[in-house]
């Protein structure tokens, strides 16, 4: 089998996405019979603050950052219902699997996306302005319905990052994967190894692991990273499980 038979991307299917109801026709679009690429992970997630931020790490600092992590994180789109806040995250995967799927998803601006690339889903999606406090307009939203990895250093990275090693199918998890030897767990945003009342448990002896987690984890045990490298590790082991203040 060739190296690039099991490349992988990651495909968010956005929050303005699932409330007009296009899940079904993303599926579609992205779907075997068109792409050639088969699932190797799916679920739904209620995204933490904590993951769209290290998602979107390369973005911050720029005018639109804080709207960027209110749009993934439901905010905009479900303000009354928190309840209903929720990305489908996606592992594809096969030959040229993020090339392939970036295509269809068409450019990141929907205007252009219409303009230029009619078709894609990101050509469904909708621009809107953002404004300051006194209203005057200090950049855009891009709401276009769907996040796809830009190249496979950004998929290994953005794949780690939302998934665990076992929610992945043993046989299409192509990243190094290592047996954790003792307990982790996060306490009030500090990395410990025994357990306190009020920690929650990252990892436990026995535990699949991402090789590059464990090296971090070490790091930030020996004070060489700090919170960046430990909510890098983190996230994803609070999915669906710590609910945050609305
Ligand atoms: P994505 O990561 O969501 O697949 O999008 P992308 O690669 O096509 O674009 P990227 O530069 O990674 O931007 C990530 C998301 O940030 C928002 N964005 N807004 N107003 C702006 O100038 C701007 N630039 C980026 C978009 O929602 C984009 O999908
Ligand atoms: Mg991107």
């Amino acid at each position: 089998m060739q190296q690039n038979e099991l490349e992988q991307t990651l495909v968010l299917i956005k929050p303005d996405a699932l409330k007009i109801s296009l899940t079904g026709y993303i599926l579609s679009q992205f779907s075997e019979f068109h792409t050639g690429l088969r699932f190797a992970g799916f679920k739904i997630v209620h995204v933490t603050r904590m993951l769209a931020e290290i998602h979107y790490a390369e973005h911050r600092g720029r005018p639109y950052f804080p709207v960027l992590v209110n749009y993934i994180t439901g905010r905009i789109h479900y303000s009354d219902s928190p309840r209903r806040r929720r990305v489908i995250a996606i592992v594809y995967t096969g030959p040229d699997a993020v090339a392939k799927i970036r295509n269809i998803a068409g450019p990141t601006n929907p205007h252009v996306a219409r303009e230029q690339k009619p078709g894609t889903i990101r050509a469904l999606g909708t621009v809107v302005p953002i404004r300051d406090a006194e209203g005057r307009i200090i950049g855009e939203r891009y709401d276009n319905l769907v996040h796809a990895s830009d190249s496979t250093a950004s998929a290994e990275r953005e794949i780690k990052l939302w998934f665990r090693p076992n929610d992945i199918m043993p046989y299409m998890r192509i990243f190094p994967t290592v047996t954790c030897q003792e307990h982790f767990y996060l306490l009030e945003n500090h990395l410990i190894t025994d357990y306190v009342p009020g920690s929650v448990c990252l990892l436990a002896p026995g535990d699949s692991a991402w090789e590059s987690d464990l090296i971090l984890l070490e790091k930030v045990r020996r004070g060489e990273a700090g919170f960046e490298a430990l909510a890098t590790v983190a996230a994803k082991y609070l999915i669906n499980r710590v609910g945050e203040p609305d």
